[in-house]
């Protein structure tokens, strides 16, 4: 009963002690003479209530210290919702998250426990002198960012050149800062600019390309640890496309050789090879020594495939086929192979070619009569077109010379024209002489 009756009263002076802040503001205090001369008998505040930053989730800890509190009362209230939390030595609010220390009559604690976001705002800590007398401290409760999943994009497959829109959006306490960048950390080209990282809650792709499939994270950070990211896993679809190194390739009777194909597709292609007459061919890697020995390597979506053909005979020269396929489309390019002049017959023209026998690789670089390449690398979309390396190899006049494709042939020089005439009827004695002994 007795209890009761002192919480009312305590109720009532708080409350209209609330109301007196509100009043004293507007009024500056009408400081009554008599009270002012008697300052040092009130209670006064030992220290400002400092403001305090809790991570939600945490307990916050809220001071009051009064000297000269003698018989009057501390009060907590909670200024926003004008809610009373506690009076003297009682908790009032019906919150079980707050509780209440004190010490020597001095000190009054205010604990929150597992503070919450609504808990942020200013406390104040009161007096029940007349007027009242008060300190107050702000609370502020900060969110570490979290990705909104409702509002953020998920892994995507599109068609290149379609135009790609990524969202992300993040919530937390303050606001946080969004940026999206490539998990693999290359640049991004974005508006026709390289950049590592785009600010802001969407990453718009226009015409994506096949450059663009990667895993791209949205990180959101707002200074409250920890900062937090979503991949997101771009895959962009389009039909196959292939690359030849070199679409004439040239062996001699009992040598090994390896036709090279270079294709790009997503969904993964299916790549095998065929024959001039459409079979395709199988390597049996069980069989070591098998005629034929396919391989190929993913890297991404590109693959590199290769086939090689040990110990050609008379009866492999001809036409190779490259073949890719995936659910958009199939490609194929051909390569021809074509019989060149064993080593031993072409003694002389390995002294005149310096060394052109260790093979054409090695004479890229170096053989200043180079002057076309037959590597041409061009990629080959869908169409039927082969695209012919330059050079008189495709011609009408093209079978005296393809079998010498070693050689060349292409300069403008006059010199060098006569060296190739004397070249070429050694080379046909030669060929005689090879067809003779066969
Ligand atoms: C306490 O926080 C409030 C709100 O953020 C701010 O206005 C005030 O200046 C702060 N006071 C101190 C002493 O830092
Ligand atoms: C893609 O975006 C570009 C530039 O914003 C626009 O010009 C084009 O029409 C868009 N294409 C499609 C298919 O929406
Ligand atoms: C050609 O190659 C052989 C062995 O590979 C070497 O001994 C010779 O010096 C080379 N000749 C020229 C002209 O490079």
């Amino acid at each position: 009963m007795e209890i009761i009756k002192i919480t009312v009263l305590l109720l009532c002076s708080v409350a209209s002690g609330v109301q007196g802040l509100a009043k004293a503001k507007q009024s500056h205090m009408h400081d009554n003479p008599s009270d002012f001369n008697n300052e040092a008998s009130f209670p006064r505040f030992a220290e400002p209530i400092p403001n305090i930053t809790v991570t939600i989730g945490r307990d916050a800890l809220l001071a009051c210290v009064v000297d000269n509190l003698k018989g009057y009362k501390v009060a907590w209230v909670r200024v926003d919702t004008q809610t009373i939390l506690s009076i003297h030595h009682n908790v009032i609010t019906q919150n079980p998250r707050i509780s209440l220390t004190y010490n020597d009559h001095r000190s009054w604690y205010l604990h929150i426990r597992e503070v919450e976001e609504n808990d942020r705002g200013w406390y104040m800590c009161q007096v029940n002198t007349d007027p009242m007398r008060s300190r107050k401290g702000y609370l502020q409760v900060v969110v570490p960012p979290a990705i909104v999943e409702s509002m953020t994009s998920n892994d995507m497959v599109v068609r290149e050149g379609t135009n790609v829109t990524l969202n992300c959006k993040a919530k937390g306490f303050p606001e946080p800062y969004v940026m999206w960048r490539r998990e693999d950390g290359d640049e991004m080209a974005i508006g026709g600019e390289n950049v590592n990282v785009v600010d802001g809650e969407i990453l718009h792709i226009t015409k994506v390309s096949r450059l663009h499939m990667a895993a791209y994270l949205c990180v959101a950070s707002n200074g409250v640890p920890p900062s937090i990211s979503k991949r997101v896993q771009l895959r962009v679809q389009f039909p196959p496309m292939l690359s030849i190194p070199n679409q004439l390739e040239g062996a001699y009777v009992g040598q090994d050789v390896v036709l090279e194909c270079h294709t790009e597709a997503y969904p993964a292609s299916i790549n095998y090879w065929t024959t001039e007459r459409g079979d395709m061919i199988i390597s049996d890697t069980s069989r070591t020594g098998d005629k034929f020995e396919t391989m190929s390597r993913n890297t991404g979506y590109t693959k590199y495939m290769s086939l090689k053909i040990r110990s050609v005979g008379p009866a492999d020269f001809g036409s190779y086929r490259c073949v890719a396929k995936n659910s958009l489309g199939e490609t194929d390019g051909l390569i021809k192979l074509d019989e060149i002049p064993a080593p031993t017959t072409i003694l002389t023209t390995e002294s005149l070619y310096n060394n052109r026998s260790k093979g054409r690789k090695a004479n890229k670089k170096h053989d200043p009569m180079m002057v076309g390449d037959y590597g041409v690398e061009e990629w080959k979309e869908n169409g039927p077109a082969i695209r012919h390396p330059p050079g008189a190899f495709h011609n009408g006049a093209a079978s005296a010379t393809t079998s010498m494709r070693d050689i060349r042939i292409g300069s403008c020089c006059a010199g060098i024209l006569f060296l190739l005439q004397q070249l070429l009827s050694i080379l046909s004695q030669h060929r005689l002489a090879g067809d003779g002994r066969r």
